[in-house]
Parts: C-alpha cells; structure tokens; sequence
C-alpha cells in the first residue's frame, strides 16, 4: 500500500470510496467544496493505494478556533476507507501519515468529530479537556483533539466550521 498526496485525476475515485464507505454523498460534496475554498491544503489531502486503486482516504483542512483570538486549526474531515478495504490497518495508516505531515507543518492541535475508539489509539483526547469547545450538540467524547508539538495553552475556545461544512 502507497500513501501519497492527492491529484485532480483521483478526485473521482476518492468521491466514490467516501460515498460507499458513507453510503451517502454527502462527503463527496464536503471535500469537492472544501477545495474550492481558501481552507484546502492539498498536502494533506491523502490517498492510500493499492495495485493503482484508490482505497482510503484523509482530508485535513484549515477551520477556526475562536477565543481570545481566532487561530486556524487542523480539521479532519472526512475520512474513509473502500467498504472491502476496513479493518486491515489502512485508516491507522492514513491518520498517522497526516499526523506527521501536521507535525512537519508546526501545526498546534488536530480536531475531529468522529469515533473514540478509533483516534483514541493516536492520542486524541475528548476536546473538553483542552477547553475546547464543539459547534455541536454532540456526547463530549466524540469531539476529540490531538495536541502536536507546537500546542500551547492559547488553543483554546469554540470551534467553527468554515462555510464549505454547511453542504454537510
Ligand atoms: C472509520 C474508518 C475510516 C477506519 O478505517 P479502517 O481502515 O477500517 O481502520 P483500521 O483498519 O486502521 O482500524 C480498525 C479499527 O477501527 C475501528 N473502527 C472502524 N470503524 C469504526 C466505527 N464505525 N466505530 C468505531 N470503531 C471503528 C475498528 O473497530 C478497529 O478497531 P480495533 O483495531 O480495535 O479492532 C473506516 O472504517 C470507514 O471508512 N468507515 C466508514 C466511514 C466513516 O465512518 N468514517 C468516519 C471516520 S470518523
């Protein structure tokens, strides 16, 4: 399995492996509008591949965090993994390879909504415990942050979506 950057030509398949793993569209049109907007980073949109099929994929985006001070932070959002592709380690791998990008990039802190039980295995931790806090009406454990290496205590505050998450 190969773990590279994304390009236009695996825009089809990457909506496709997010529709199925969702089964919905709705991801497929959040990242098509995600990068379309001023929040997109394309190295940190990821594909993993195997045998030249696209099988999984991670997109992390700029959204803000508003406290004292609005600062940009990493959101992760979405990601997915081929329905025959799940529970073979190529989600792991997906995180972990934008985690180190993150860290590359001297970003502060990482924050997804998503399942405890999968990103607690990197370190994510319930937001609250940072004083971070979700737009949405969620259980406290599923809104998670992980803290990288340039986190300081100023990251704090309520999170907001960019205009590109209102297609969700
Ligand atoms: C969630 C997802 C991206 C994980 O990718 P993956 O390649 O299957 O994950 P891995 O093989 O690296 O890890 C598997 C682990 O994730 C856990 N996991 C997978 N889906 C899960 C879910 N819906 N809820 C909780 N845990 C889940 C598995 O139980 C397994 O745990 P274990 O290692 O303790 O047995 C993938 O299952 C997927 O695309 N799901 C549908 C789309 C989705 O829910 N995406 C949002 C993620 S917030």
């Amino acid at each position: 399995m190969k773990i590279r950057c994304e390009t236009p030509q695996d825009y089809f398949a990457i909506a496709e492996v997010n529709t199925l793993a969702f089964s919905q569209e709705n991801e497929a049109k959040l990242i098509d509008a995600i990068r379309l907007s001023d929040r997109y980073l394309p190295k940190l949109s990821l594909v993993a591949e195997i045998d030249h099929l696209i099988v999984g994929h991670i997109l992390f985006s700029y959204i803000d965090l508003v406290g004292v001070e609005t600062l940009k932070v990493l959101g992760l959002a979405p990601m997915a993994v081929r329905p025959q592709f799940q529970n073979q380690g190529i989600g792991t791998a997906l995180v972990k390879a934008g985690l180190e990008i993150a860290e590359a990039k001297k970003e502060a802190i990482v924050i997804v909504l998503g399942h405890p039980h999968f990103y607690s295995r990197f370190g994510f931790q319930p937001s609250v415990i940072y004083k971070i806090e979700s737009p949405f009406p969620v259980p406290t454990d599923v809104f998670m942050v992980k803290p990288l290496t340039s986190y300081q205590e100023k990251y704090k505050g309520k999170v907001v979506y960019p205009d590109a998450f209102n297609s969700l």
